[in-house]
């Protein structure tokens, strides 16, 4: 990796890990400083705003493995601390950052001897992806494509149908039984499915289904499958539907042995929204970090309508994993200004969290962006593990503790005193 990217022409620069807290939609680890009691440092979640003022300052091809740290919840992809190959260029186009990318994982995998994936990597829409997978990060080892409804059952008599906003099913080739069926349904409901309705075509294509009586011959003929399928239905709210057929999608492939294990497949997610939801406080929020560009041609849906303004996002998917992400930046402080605004962030509060940043990029920032490759899943996945803890040397375990040394751990009260804390809850 370290040879490809000097070959690429970038250098290597570390940036400090004791910083204030980049959003990147973690928690902050906080450190306590001794020499300032009360302040807290944040142990960086990724250099995101360092390699950003490195372009300003003049590097134009930056690059470092970098350890990351983000209180989250660990996962078989996720651990408190972990490495990231970080990259940064000015003046860059998407191809060419994408470009850049595709070399790294190239020679990766020339340096272990193995085959490469063919390049370039096959580019998706976010759009698309969510459409047929029903997730952002799709695993493209087979197909079971999710396809819509809609249209077709706006004036169905099977009000469940009619009244729902979505309507999307997914066409498996098996004829299930009762029993597959309703264990389906238990997954479906526990992904937030209301229920999930079926069309079973038994060997001779005749169909089994309690609402096939409902249904218009319009609707049956844009439902047809061959004989020995089944086509599974969920209609609800956009989100719902994708989450839940996506997930039933991943199940079917694995229980139906139609994931080719020896295929890799690399692909690219472009063209993401700019912001969602924010769950806890109904206003508008980031998806990746706010510092991503918005599409061009897009500036102005930022605070005229939000929810279709979408960005110069881009993630790289490995077999249904995020290896990494990036963007094209924002390289202007009024347009900076605006996401935060777009986000209910008044200039003060700007200001704030972000004044040293917001100043630099008035001091002729240049059109920059770049990326970030988990190099942990990135190792995982070329070892063939399905956890990183098994590539982690020392790592932690669910409970987020370190079985090796027991940390963490409780300090002496004297430690605690030099830093100025007191400790509310008395650990377990
Ligand atoms: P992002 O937050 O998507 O982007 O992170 C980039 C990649 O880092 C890896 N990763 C993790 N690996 C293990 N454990 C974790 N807890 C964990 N969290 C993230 C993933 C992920 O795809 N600054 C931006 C990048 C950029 O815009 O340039 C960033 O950090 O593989
Ligand atoms: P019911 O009318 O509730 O008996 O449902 C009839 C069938 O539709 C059952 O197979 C349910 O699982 C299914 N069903 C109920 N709600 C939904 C929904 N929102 N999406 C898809 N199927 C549903």
């Amino acid at each position: 990796i370290r040879r490809s990217m000097e070959e690429q022409g970038f250098i290597d620069i570390w940036t400090p890990s004791l910083t204030l807290g980049t959003p990147e939609g973690a928690r902050d680890f906080l450190v306590p400083v001794r020499l300032q009691p009360g302040n807290f440092f944040a142990l960086e979640q990724s250099p995101q705003l360092f390699k950003q003022a490195l372009m300003i300052g003049g590097f134009d091809r930056y690059y470092q493995i970098a350890t990351c740290w983000r209180d989250e919840d660990l996962r078989a992809d996720r651990q408190f601390e972990f490495r990231q190959l970080d990259l940064e260029l000015a003046f860059p186009t998407r191809d060419e950052v994408l470009d850049v990318l595709e070399r790294v994982v190239v020679a990766s995998f020339e340096a272990l001897d193995l085959e490469p994936p063919e390049r370039p990597f096959p580019r998706m829409s976010y759009a698309e992806a969510m459409l047929r997978y029903g997730s952002d990060k799709p695993d493209l080892r087979f197909g079971l494509d999710i396809q819509d409804g809609t249209e077709v059952t706006r004036s169905s008599q099977f009000k469940i149908f009619s009244s729902a906003s979505i309507v999307r099913f997914l066409v498996v080739p098996q004829a299930l039984s009762r029993g597959d069926l309703g264990k389906l349904e238990v997954i479906a409901k526990e992904w937030g499915a209301k229920g999930l309705a079926y069309l079973v075509y038994g060997p001779d294509g005749e169909v089994r289904s309690p609402i096939a009586r409902f249904l218009s011959q319009t609707e049956l003929g844009a439902f047809a499958a061959p004989p020995g399928s089944t086509v599974l239905f969920v209609a609800d709210e956009v989100h719902v539907v994708e989450r839940v057929l996506g997930a039933l999608r991943l199940h079917l492939g694995r229980e139906l042995g139609i994931v080719d294990d020896k295929r890799h497949v690399f692909h690219w997610i472009l063209d993401f929204p700019l912001f969602q939801p924010d769950e806890e406080t109904g206003r508008w929020t980031f998806v990746h970090h706010p510092f991503t560009g918005p599409l061009e041609g897009h500036e102005e849906l930022i605070e005229e309508d939000p929810s279709n303004a979408l960005s110069q996002h881009y993630d790289l998917i490995w077999n249904g994993w995020e290896l990494g992400s990036g963007s094209i930046r924002i390289h202007r402080s009024d347009m900076q200004q605006r996401v935060f605004r777009a986000m209910g962030m008044t200039e003060e509060e700007a200001h704030a969290k972000f004044g040293w940043f917001l100043d630099a990029l008035q001091m002729g920032a240049p059109p920059h962006g770049g990326f970030a490759l988990g190099l942990d899943r990135f190792i995982a996945l070329l070892a063939g593990e399905p956890n990183i803890r098994e590539i982690t040397a020392f790592p932690k375990v669910s409970s987020g503790s370190d079985p090796l040394t027991g940390a963490p751990s409780s300090v002496p009260a004297e430690q605690l005193r030099e830093l100025g804390i007191r400790v509310l809850e008395e650990p377990q």
